[in-house]
């Protein structure tokens, strides 16, 4: 079960990867190529990348990684790094989307410097998480936020703001 998680897991996170990488050079060639036929291609192009294989793909993903939670180690500082990561990977995942929503009204466009940055943010994320998970990190949580981890401080946490002590 573990391997068929983590196969299915990997799968969906290479083609998430990709199509994110390839989505901003798809935005940017708006800007260069003319109404008409090739236009209307690289709409339909752009829109199967994102609605019919890189979100699907990230459903996925999430997905087997949340069933892996409950099959893994994943109770250590690492994982909650990781987390992070992917929080900002999906919302860059939503941007694409935002971008995507406008940019074949007339007169969208994707400039080379959103492209640059756009691609490099999604490069650093992936290329982040990927080393996260393999290297698995030492991370002493207590060094920044004594606690966090201990079984029942959140309760604890939640009573102090209720009934604050005089
Ligand atoms: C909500 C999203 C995600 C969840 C809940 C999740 C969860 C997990 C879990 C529990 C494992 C097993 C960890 C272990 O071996 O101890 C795993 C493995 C892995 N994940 Fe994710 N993951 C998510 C997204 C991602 C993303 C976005 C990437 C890369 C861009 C990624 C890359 C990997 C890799 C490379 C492994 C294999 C590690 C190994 O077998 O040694 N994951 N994931």
């Amino acid at each position: 079960m573990t391997v068929f998680l983590k196969f299915a897991h990997l799968a969906a996170i290479a083609i998430w990867s990709g199509g994110l990488l390839v989505l901003p050079f798809l935005f940017w060639q708006r800007g260069t190529v003319a109404d008409g036929p090739d236009l209307d291609r690289l709409h339909r192009i752009t829109r199967f990348v994102y609605v019919g294989m890189t979100s699907p793909a990230a459903v996925i993903a999430i997905g087997s990684g949340t069933a892996l939670i409950f099959l893994q180690a994943t109770f250590q500082e690492w994982f909650s790094l990781k987390m992070v990561l992917v929080g900002a990977m999906v919302m860059l995942h939503v941007v694409a989307g935002l971008v995507l929503g406008h940019l074949f009204l007339p007169n969208g466009r994707f400039s080379l410097f959103s492209y640059l940055v756009l691609t490099s943010a999604y490069l650093v994320l992936v290329s982040a998480i990927i080393w996260i998970v393999l290297a698995k990190p030492h991370v002493d949580s207590n060094d920044f936020a004594p606690g966090v981890f201990k079984p029942g401080a959140l309760g604890q946490f939640f009573s102090d703001i209720r009934t604050p002590t005089p």
